[in-house]
C-alpha cells in the first residue's frame, strides 16, 4: 500500500513538472504578480506622456548639476587667460587641507618641469625648457583665474593638464603656489631651495 502511495505521488511531482516546463519562454505563475512589474516607467522604456516618447529624458541644455565645477568657456589664447583672471576667483580658502592637497597635486605634475620650489629648476630640466620662476614679476601678479586657465588650456609649451587634474585640485594647486611665493619672497631663492 506504501509502495503505490509512494508511486503515485511520484506521477504526480513528474506530470506537474512536466506541465509547467513545457514551455521555457514561459515566466511561469506569477504569484502576487504587483510585486514584480512596477509601477512607474522604466528608464528605456516608451513613453507615451513625453514629447520624444522616451522615459528617460535628456537634461535641459545649459543644466549644471549642484555641486559640479562650473562651466569653462574660454578660449586657449592670451586674451582669453586675462579675460579667465578678470573673472574668475578661486572658490577655496587657504586653508591647511586645501593647502595639503594643493602640495601633493603640485609634487605629482607640476614640480617635474618646474621645480620643488617654483623655481623653474624640475629634474626634467635641460631636457625640457625651462619654466619661469614663480616668483618673476608675470606670475607674482598673475590672477588665480589665469592661472587656473593656464592648467586647464596649457600656454604656449606648457601642456594642458585637464585631463589629469580635476578642477577643483587646480584651484587647490594655485594655493600651494602662492604658498611657494610668499615663503620665497621672505627668504632669498637659494635657502628656500634647501
Ligand atoms: C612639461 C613641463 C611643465 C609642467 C609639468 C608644468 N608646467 Fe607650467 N610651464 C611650463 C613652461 C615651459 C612654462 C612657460 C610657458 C611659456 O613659454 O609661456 C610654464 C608656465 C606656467 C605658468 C605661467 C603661464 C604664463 O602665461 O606665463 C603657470 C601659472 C604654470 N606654468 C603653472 C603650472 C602648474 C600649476 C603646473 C602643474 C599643474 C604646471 N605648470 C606644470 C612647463 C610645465
Amino acid at each position: 500500500m506504501r509502495g503505490i502511495r509512494f508511486f503515485a505521488l511520484l506521477l504526480l511531482l513528474g506530470v506537474s513538472a512536466w506541465a509547467y516546463h513545457h514551455n521555457p519562454d514561459s515566466p511561469g505563475y506569477e504569484f502576487l504578480p504587483d510585486m514584480a512589474r512596477s509601477v512607474p516607467y522604466d528608464a528605456f522604456a516608451p513613453n507615451p506622456v513625453t514629447r520624444d516618447g522616451l522615459t528617460y529624458q535628456l537634461p535641459v541644455a545649459g543644466t549644471i548639476a549642484r555641486g559640479a565645477a562650473l562651466p569653462f568657456h574660454y578660449a586657449a589664447n592670451t586674451q582669453e587667460a586675462e579675460r579667465a583672471g578678470r573673472e574668475l576667483r578661486n572658490p577655496y580658502p587657504h586653508s591647511r587641507e586645501v593647502l595639503a592637497r594643493g602640495h601633493a597635486v603640485f609634487v605629482t605634475f607640476c614640480a617635474p618641469c618646474h621645480g620643488p620650489m617654483g623655481a623653474g629648476d624640475g629634474p626634467i630640466i635641460p631636457k625640457f625648457p625651462n619654466p619661469p620662476s614663480y616668483t618673476s614679476t608675470r606670475l607674482l601678479t598673475m590672477a588665480d583665474g589665469q592661472m587656473f586657465h593656464t592648467i586647464t588650456l596649457g600656454t604656449s609649451i606648457m601642456p594642458s593638464y585637464a585631463v589629469q587634474i580635476a578642477p577643483e585640485d587646480r584651484w587647490k594647486v594655485i594655493h600651494w603656489i602662492r604658498e611657494l611665493q610668499s615663503n620665497a619672497l621672505q627668504r632669498p631663492m637659494e635657502v628656500a631651495r634647501k
